[in-house]
């Protein structure tokens, strides 16, 4: 395939072929970043799960490789879970030059698979057997490094005696020993555990994340997570689902700089020949707001490294006369729209975005902002300092909104026609006029090959 079809991102990753689900051990070795799936190469039906691997150099162009774990070569449920860069060799597993990576999977209990060739071919660690029984109904281990107390950290999910995340640690990724139980109606499948600075610069916090996307913020020492309320907030307004739009996000592992960056699951895109992608990388952030801390999703910077052309405008004011929109008469077809609109100094009830449209004025999706209800897409957003910023992401089946730098994520999956009638775009406004501080539109090229 050349990555062409209908509906097929351009710069969303997605399997060449067949179904994909859940990010797997997302993580940096060597100078690439490495993305494990949940995979069926043989069907566009979660079906034998195998865990496919795609590597990159910069976060946003992706190059599947051969599969990583395979059923029959690597033993038991290759479902989902985590990996890390074992750096000091803790496991003791290193052979060559390059630290190992080691990652982990299976259902009520953890098996080991370590590649010491940069991620090309993984090794059972003793024949695949479990190197730490979990109680029934658990899986989706996610390990990372604990600094402060110079130990790993594994998080499972378990819904034996109700939904909770499980936590256990250890010193070489292989006896791992049980240390505590987050109970949580909420928790659901591919729990994260990661720590953020408090509005880029304060103290540490920890993020508890389930699949479905829902967190709580909190404090962790090593062995116990305490959260500060124990009612959970989304980071994504999509429908947070399996058979939704966003679901089982991981954060990648051993960081070269620091960053905490999410990639998830967006399920529900499917063509003839594959089913599922993955949603941009983005950067978590933790911010203050009078409502509380939230967590905040924002396409990572290496994102605006595709962009092909761009055109931006600045102050004006645009009303229900096309003779007032920039973008009247320009075509698009993967795109990103940034603005910024003033909504202290605008009459409008309404304003956003027509996507995709076509000479008739119909489109196939419109991105608005309610001043009255403070909503954009249909989600809470209130205006910060008098103004409401938005970026979107339009590719060919997927359409990701960013709110105000990321405090608001709404991933969806809207089947754009893409046929050169249907390119058009247009910024409208209802009940009145809305201030446009700026504006900007980015063409954004193919990522595939
Ligand atoms: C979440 C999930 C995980 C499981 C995997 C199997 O989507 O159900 O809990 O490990 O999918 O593919």
């Amino acid at each position: 395939t050349g990555y062409t079809e209908p509906q097929r991102g351009q710069f969303h990753f997605s399997p060449r072929a067949g179904w994909m689900n859940d990010i797997n051990a997302p993580l940096w070795h060597n100078g690439q970043y490495h993305l494990f799936f949940q995979h069926n190469p043989h069907g566009l039906t979660w079906d034998t799960m195998h865990w496919g691997h795609a590597t990159s150099p910069d976060l946003v162009h992706w190059t599947q490789k051969p599969i990583a774990l395979e059923p029959g070569v690597h033993p038991g449920d290759l479902w989902s879970g985590g990996g890390v860069v074992d750096t000091a060799d803790t496991a003791g597993l290193k052979t060559g030059a390059d630290a190992p990576i080691v990652v982990f999977t299976g259902t009520n209990g953890v098996s080991l698979a370590y590649s010491n060739d940069g991620g090309r071919t993984f090794q059972n660690y003793d024949g695949g057997r479990q190197v730490l029984a979990l109680p029934a109904n658990s899986r989706d281990p996610k390990v990372f490094w604990h600094a402060p107390t110079g130990r790993w950290v594994m998080v499972v999910w378990t819904d034996n005696g109700g939904n909770a995340a499980l936590i256990y640690t250890s010193p070489n990724l292989r006896d791992w020993t049980w240390r505590s139980r987050y109970a949580a109606d909420w928790l659901l499948e591919c729990p994260d555990l990661f720590a953020l600075p408090l509005d880029g610069t304060g103290p540490t916090r920890w993020v508890l994340t389930d699949a479905s996307g829902e967190y709580v913020v909190g404090g962790f020492d090593g062995a116990t997570f305490t959260a500060d309320s124990p009612t959970p907030q989304r980071m994504d307004q999509g429908a947070n689902s399996y058979f939704g739009t966003f679901y089982a996000g991981l954060t990648f592992q051993n960081m070269p700089d620091g960053r905490v960056v999410q990639m998830a699951w967006q399920p529900g895109n499917t063509g003839k020949g594959w089913t599922g992608n993955a949603t941009v990388p983005v950067q978590l952030g933790l911010r203050s707001y009078p409502e509380g801390v939230r967590l905040t999703r924002f396409p990572v910077a290496e994102l605006a490294t595709l962009r092909t052309s761009s055109q931006s405008w600045a102050d004006r004011t645009v009303t229900a006369d096309p003779a007032t929109d920039p973008l009247v008469g320009l075509t698009a077809d993967t795109y990103e729209l940034v603005a910024e609109f003033d909504t202290a100094a605008s009459t409008a009830s309404r304003f956003g975005f027509d996507l995709h449209r076509r000479a008739d004025g119909s489109y196939d999706r419109r991105v608005a902002y309610d001043r009255a209800a403070q909503t954009l897409y249909g989600a809470p957003l209130a205006p910060a300092g008098g103004r409401v910023k938005m970026r979107i992401l339009v590719d060919r089946g997927q359409l990701e909104i960013f709110g105000n730098d990321g405090k608001l994520s709404y991933t969806d999956n809207v089947a754009f026609d893409s046929s050169p009638g249907s390119q058009g775009l247009r910024l409208f406004a209802e009940g009145g006029g809305v201030r446009v501080v700026s504006l900007q539109l980015h063409r954004i090229g193919s990522t595939w090959g």
